[in-house]
């Protein structure tokens, strides 16, 4: 799944209810309101992202009272209302003022508005945040992103359970061996099907100038490994569940990037405060 251009899909909303969507829109995600209204009926990606939950549905407990959630990217909210649904307590952030006020007002109109915060962030500016998230959503948002390897390393801080990775790919079904070191006489291996790439997209992609990278699957498994939250299933062609390692550390060196990238330390799962 790759961000689309979308037109407003409603025209001469009728009713009060209706006119909000419309005042509120466009709308990505095609949240359905509890009178049967939905809010992007005419998705060209069809009732999206209801077919992109499904796999998370089905691996992610059903009574998620107790639990705390984060939703990177979290758009007009539709991941972040089924998690609250669930009973957890839910952050979303977003760095698009828009999507928030869709979030909040649909949160309130299906009455989950007390399980839900939103925040305007960056996903870098939770390089600051001290909370981890048992179950943390990353729904595409990485190819995105001007500095997806910066951001996976943040974003895996946060991570107490389980991280959930959505992604655009490019095409590329082959699978390369895990860490395998190279030589300069070897490098030929970098063009081989399956070894770990991202192609980089300099102009727009779908009309869009935020996509910025198209990962294959084995680099964006890479990254994860490399950040300490490995890939544990592959949920969907471009979905995983991954969970953090026991103890993790980066080397000195990316120690050091991190804090001069971030002006903050690389603290890791354990060493954070929960809740
Ligand atoms: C393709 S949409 C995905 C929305 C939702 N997570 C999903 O999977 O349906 C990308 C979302 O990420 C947000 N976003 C993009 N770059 C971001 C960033 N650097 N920090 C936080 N949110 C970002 C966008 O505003 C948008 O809501």
């Amino acid at each position: 799944m790759v961000s689309i251009t979308l037109e407003r899909s409603f025209t001469g909303g009728t009713t009060p209810l209706e006119r909000e969507v419309e005042r509120l829109g466009p709308w990505f995600h095609n949240v359905h309101l509890p009178n049967g209204l939905q809010t992007a009926p005419d998705h060209p990606l069809g009732d999206f992202p209801s077919s992109h939950w499904q796999p998370l549905a089905t691996v992610l407990a059903d009574d998620l009272r107790g639990r705390t959630a984060l939703d990177i990217g979290c758009n007009a909210g539709f991941y972040a209302l089924q998690l609250a649904a669930r009973g957890a307590q839910v952050t979303g952030i977003d760095r698009d003022e828009r999507y928030l006020a869709q979030a909040s007002w649909a949160a309130t109109q299906l009455g989950l508005e007390r399980s839900i915060k939103l925040v305007k962030a960056q996903v870098y500016d939770l390089a600051d945040w001290q909370q981890q998230y048992d179950i943390v959503l990353f729904m595409g948002v990485l190819y995105h992103l001007r500095y997806p390897l910066l951001a996976l390393e943040v974003v895996s801080r946060l991570v107490r359970d389980v991280l959930i990775v959505q992604t655009f790919t490019m095409p590329d079904s082959g699978s390369s061996v895990p860490g395998e070191e190279l030589t300069l006489s070897t490098r030929d291996k970098l063009c081989a099907e399956g070894w770990p790439r991202m192609a980089f997209i300099e102009a727009m992609l779908e009309g869009d100038p935020t996509n910025w990278w198209a990962p294959n699957a084995a680099a964006v498994e890479a990254m994860l490994r490399t950040v300490g939250i490995p890939a544990t299933k592959r949920l969907a062609a471009e979905t995983w569940l991954c969970r953090p390692l026991g103890s993790r550390a980066l080397a000195d060196q990316q120690t050091e990037m991190y804090r001069a990238a971030t002006g903050r330390e690389f603290t890791t799962t354990g060493s954070l405060h929960g809740g």
